[in-house]
């Protein structure tokens, strides 16, 4: 069991109370602690401020790649895709795929829908006949004019509040029943928006069946239980595609078209009825998705957990794309929820999200949707290319090396020598190690894993 004792207060302490406190606790109060906090820090105490108040209790900054895939062909404007990731191979491979679309004319995308939907989750104990003749008896117009003045600049960009209707879970869930309502944000991802358009529902809600002379006294007793959009957006839905004539899939394996696309089809499949399998094709397409949606300063959070209940829709987890060869022609195509805003929430704050949006030509959310969505397909066409022809160690390896050589501090001319050695092996981790060992004349290899 651990001796420490919890902290009251902490948010409370200024930046450097907090450090020092999380030094002395978690640190032993070594300065070496000290010194990785503030090599992570931005030297502009302005810029540096602007990262603090992004969250509570900011002690420094945490580094993530900001990598490019140029040539992404998307409805034929060309653009170089902003990526931030951690993991390794992530953009090279969606450069590759953006390289081979890119001769076979690009991805073409297409926007389904762009509704999104909240709730006022209540109880009501009583007459359902009533409560159903209430909502139909003017109430909408009533929660309408309640919220005009939430609405009016939404109104004003085109967008607002589509429909609402009362939706009995009672069968589920005794006395349980919502608002359901949809809304139209335009450019904006719109959850503030949505989230007080909700709350002001449930107020509106309450206070008219309180005046209400159709309900008893124990039907005016409904209970708010909660108010909130839902990250589960199945009327937001983009569409991203590739095609071409199966004999243009010739890519330089030792594998024809004919047997690629066969091959591929399969993968695609195999993931379409195998949950173990979706679930790491759909990760490998969420490495596409959340990269360009971190970069733009979207929540990558809303956009997966949409993406896995889509996924899901049917009643078994599946595939989120999809793949058909019908006369000669090879066809590739994802189709999930996204729904993005290009105004608001960081991406008028961070200055490598405002980086990202101009290097995409400042997207509309459409645009943005699109873009997103061809860069998960891109990052999956290029998994199942690589699963299904080499296999994805010979890439994934490479980094792997160069991410041993950078924990073991190499220098240039060291990192040369490896790569050059490793350039036709497989780089395990053991034969690293004593290859670097032999390079730098340590004698025992047991040296290097005692320094770690
Ligand atoms: C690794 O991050 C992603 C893959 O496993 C995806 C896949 O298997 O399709 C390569």
């Amino acid at each position: 069991m651990s001796q420490r004792t919890p902290i009251k207060g902490f948010s409370k302490l200024s930046k450097q109370g907090k450090i020092e406190w999380l030094i002395n606790e978690y640190f032993e109060g070594k300065p070496e602690a000290h010194d990785v906090l503030s090599t992570y820090l931005h030297e502009d105490p302005k810029r540096q401020r602007l990262h603090d108040d992004f969250i509570e209790n900011t002690i420094t900054n945490y580094y993530l790649p900001f990598g490019v895939a140029p040539n992404f062909l998307i409805n034929d404007e060309l653009y170089a895709l902003p990526m931030a990731i951690e993991e390794s191979s992530v953009v090279a491979a969606a450069s590759k795929a953006a390289n081979f679309w890119l001769e076979r004319g690009g991805f073409k995308t297409t926007i389904l829908s762009t509704k999104k939907i909240g709730h006022v989750h209540f109880m009501f104990t009583g007459d359902t006949g009533k409560l159903e003749a209430f909502f139909s008896n003017g109430f909408k117009d009533k929660l309408r004019r309640d919220t005009d003045t939430i609405t009016a600049n939404m109104r004003a960009r085109g967008g607002g509040i589509i429909d609402m209707k009362l939706v009995d879970k009672t069968n589920d869930l005794d006395d349980y029943f919502q608002i359901e309502a949809t809304f139209e944000t335009c450019d904006s991802m719109g959850a503030n928006f949505i989230n007080s358009c909700l709350e002001q529902f449930a107020k509106t809600l309450k206070a008219e069946i309180e005046v209400a002379e159709s309900f008893t006294a124990k039907e005016k007793e409904i209970q708010i239980v909660m108010c909130i959009l839902s990250n589960y957006t199945p009327e937001c839905i983009v569409r991203a595609e590739v095609s071409c004539p199966i004999e243009d899939l010739v890519d330089g394996n030792a594998i024809t078209p004919n047997e690629f696309a066969t091959k591929f089809h399969r993968a695609v499949r195999i993931a379409e009825i195998d949950p173990y399998r979706a679930t790491t094709h759909n990760k490998g397409i969420f490495n596409g998705i959340d990269a360009v949606i971190i970069a733009t300063g979207n929540d990558f959070r809303a956009i997966e957990a949409a993406g896995h209940t889509y996924a899901s829709r049917k009643g078994q987890y599946e595939s989120l794309t999809h793949c058909s060869i019908d006369d000669g022609v090879f066809r590739f195509w994802i189709e999930t929820p996204m729904a993005l805003g290009t105004i608001g929430g960081l991406t008028g704050l961070h200055p490598m999200v405002k980086f990202a949006h101009k290097m995409l030509g400042q997207p509309n959310a459409e645009e943005l949707m699109g873009i997103v969505a061809a860069s998960g397909l891109a990052q999956n066409f290029a998994a199942l290319r690589a699963l299904t022809t080499t296999g994805i160690q010979k890439g994934h390896m490479k980094m792997h090396l160069f991410n041993i050589l950078n924990q073991l501090e190499a220098t240039d001319q060291e990192r040369k020598t490896m790569v050059s050695f490793f350039a036709d092996k497989i780089p395990h981790h053991a034969e690293v190690i004593n290859k670097f060992c032999e390079i730098r004349g340590i004698e025992n290899p047991k040296e290097i894993y005692n320094k770690k």
